[in-house]
């Protein structure tokens, strides 16, 4: 398994110094390349083995997660992949511990979401050792590349990015903005406030970030900061970004009772497309959600199974998405997935 891995993380790193792994910014979900080299036949996993993954999830702190948890078990079912799954509880000790505990059971393959960017190298040096590869799924760990085979999920900068531009239709190039960050550390926040800042420093200097705190993804704590916004600034406020549908869906019900009319009053703009935003804007209280992909599960068992027959992956492996406004959310409703 050790040799395995070592060979693998060689073809990966051969390809992306030759160009072959997709940038950040890629707009469509990359094909794997396959390896350059032929790789000896007894390396690879015998085919009627079954594969065995451990997933160590963050927690359910969103209707976003709960479809992500949702896919990657659904797909390990319909695949006949033994998934050993763990709900960290948005706590990173529970998922290093989540780790260790696959790897002293010898799984194939680990898959983690992980919940803040740092802190995991020495676990990860850990599972290489083992000769057990990782893969990131949605969020990103800040660790050499040589740590983990590859990254499925989406591009967080651009999320940012493509909201400041919605943004700055809806208020017309002027306003003041409050901001709902996600989890303080986490790939997820940190790039999507990136993301968005640029964009509103770069090219609306009218447009003013009054306040930004996090509220930790969760409608309940993005209800409580969206009060305190209200309670310190009110009517100054014109537009609010929030870094997920839920912290969304809690501040517009911090709105309403602040006595404001959320999609009106105050122009909203978040991401993810969940159902419950689709639902918020045709009641006029959401005005865009901007997409991010939780359906992970096939594109992940996909690398998973390329990694058995020791096939190289590429560095990064990004998800497809759009943007959803509230003049079209009646008809894109029925074909939502999650
Ligand atoms: O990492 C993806 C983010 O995590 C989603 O936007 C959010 O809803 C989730 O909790």
């Amino acid at each position: 398994m050790k040799k395995i891995f070592a060979m693998l993380l060689t073809g990966t790193m051969m390809l992306t110094m030759a160009g072959c792994s997709k940038p950040a910014s890629a707009p469509a979900p990359a094909e794997p390349a396959k390896a350059a080299e032929a790789k000896p036949a007894e390396a690879a996993k015998p085919a009627d083995k079954k594969l065995v993954v451990g997933f160590a999830q963050i927690g359910a702190e969103s209707e976003w997660r709960t479809a992500c948890t949702n896919s990657i078990k659904g797909e390990a079912e319909a695949r006949g992949i033994d998934l050993k799954f763990s709900d960290a509880q948005q706590k990173q000790e529970n998922q290093i511990k989540a780790i260790r505990s696959f790897i002293a059971q010898k799984v194939d393959v680990i898959g983690i979401s992980p919940v803040v960017e740092s802190g995991w190298e020495t676990v990860f040096k850990e599972a290489k050792d083992a000769g057990i590869p990782v893969v990131l799924v949605d969020r990103n760990a800040d660790v050499p590349e040589d740590l983990y085979v590859t990254r499925i999920g989406s591009d967080f900068t651009d999320e940012g990015k493509k909201a400041a531009e919605e943004m700055a239709q809806l208020l017309g190039g002027k306003g003041n903005i409050v901001e709902l960050q996600g989890t303080v550390g986490s790939a997820a926040a940190t790039d999507r406030l990136n993301g968005f800042k640029s964009v509103i420093e770069a090219k609306y200097p009218d447009i003013k970030i009054i306040k930004s705190q996090t509220g930790d993804f969760t409608r309940a704590k993005g209800k409580e900061v969206m009060e305190a916004f209200l309670k310190s600034d009110g009517k100054n406020i014109q537009g609010l970004y929030a870094h997920n549908d839920d912290m969304a869906i809690g501040a517009i019900q911090a709105i309403e009772e602040y006595g404001l009319n959320p999609g009106t009053d105050i122009k909203i703009v978040s991401v993810d497309a969940v159902k419950g935003a689709f639902e918020a804007m045709i009641a006029g209280k959401l005005n865009v959600t901007v997409e991010c992909n939780p359906l992970l599960g096939p594109q992940f068992y996909d690398v998973c199974e390329q990694i058995m027959k020791n096939e190289s992956v590429p560095k990064y492996i990004p998800s497809e998405e759009g943007v959803y406004r509230q003049e079209t959310a009646a008809a894109d409703l029925p074909s939502r997935q999650y």
